[in-house]
């Protein structure tokens, strides 16, 4: 570990809609770190190389049907077969930088509607297997117009890259966001910030930057939160 005392890592997630340029940021980010010599790991969910990964993946490819309870709770344990890793790692002082989390988990799932357009699962369904895993300390929300992301060379073939789809989803994400900043500390402590991921990239990276750097510098207190508990 670089850090100070009995400090531990930082967990920091990147969330938004696809096409939000959340996956490069990340990289360069976690690129960025180990420049600095910073000691960080790149994490991504869905981790499409695990068994249960597997499944999503083709879930995603429409190469597979599957009910919309089950893959949800396939997304969810496909984070906990990670959570021990992350914390391991924080504790370790190893900072975890994490592209999509719990909080994309929520807002697709709950996002998807019957041919009437009504729910297909309540919010609070959607939310309660993600309860109790390692709490990030800083959520960075790529905020993007659904418009603006489709003229970014529109969306691509998977499943949920529909405009429609990612309106909603974004609604979900500024939700759980609002209600993250109410409840930052039975959150487990997390800071969510929204990030305008509408400008240009190197904007972005300049901000992104400003908000890790001291974080993962001074380190954390404490023991790892645990996500709405
Ligand atoms: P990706 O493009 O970042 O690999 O994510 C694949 C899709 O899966 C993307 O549309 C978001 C969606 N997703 C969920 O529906 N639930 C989840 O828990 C996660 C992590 C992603």
């Amino acid at each position: 570990s670089t850090l100070p005392g009995k400090k531990r890592a930082p967990f920091i997630v990147i969330e938004g809609l696809d096409r939000s340029g959340k996956t490069t940021q990340t990289s360069k980010l976690h690129s960025r770190l180990t420049e600095n010599g910073i000691d960080a790991t790149l994490v991504k969910f869905p981790d499409r190389t695990t068994a249960i990964g597997k499944m999503i993946d083709s879930y995603l490819r429409s190469t597979s049907e599957l009910d919309d309870h089950a893959i949800h709770l396939l997304f969810s344990a496909n984070r906990w077969e990670l959570a021990t890793t992350i914390e391991k790692l924080l504790l370790a002082g190893t900072a975890v930088v994490c592209d999509r989390y719990a909080f994309s988990g929520i807002a697709f799932s709950a996002s998807k509607v019957d041919s009437t357009g009504a729910p297909l699962l309540p919010f609070e369904w959607c939310r309660d297997p993600d309860v109790g895993l390692p709490a990030p300390d800083l959520v960075l929300f790529f905020d993007i117009t659904p418009e603006k992301a489709r003229e970014r060379g529109g969306y691509g073939e998977e499943r949920y890259e529909k405009e429609e789809m990612q309106l909603r989803v974004r609604n979900f994400f500024r939700r759980i966001g609002e209600e993250m900043d109410g409840e930052a500390q039975s959150a487990g402590g997390t800071r969510w910030i929204s990030i305008d991921a509408g400008r240009e990239r190197e904007e972005v990276e300049h901000d992104v930057w400003g908000l890790v750097e001291p974080l993962v510098t001074r380190g954390v207190d404490g023991p790892v939160g645990k996500l709405w508990t």
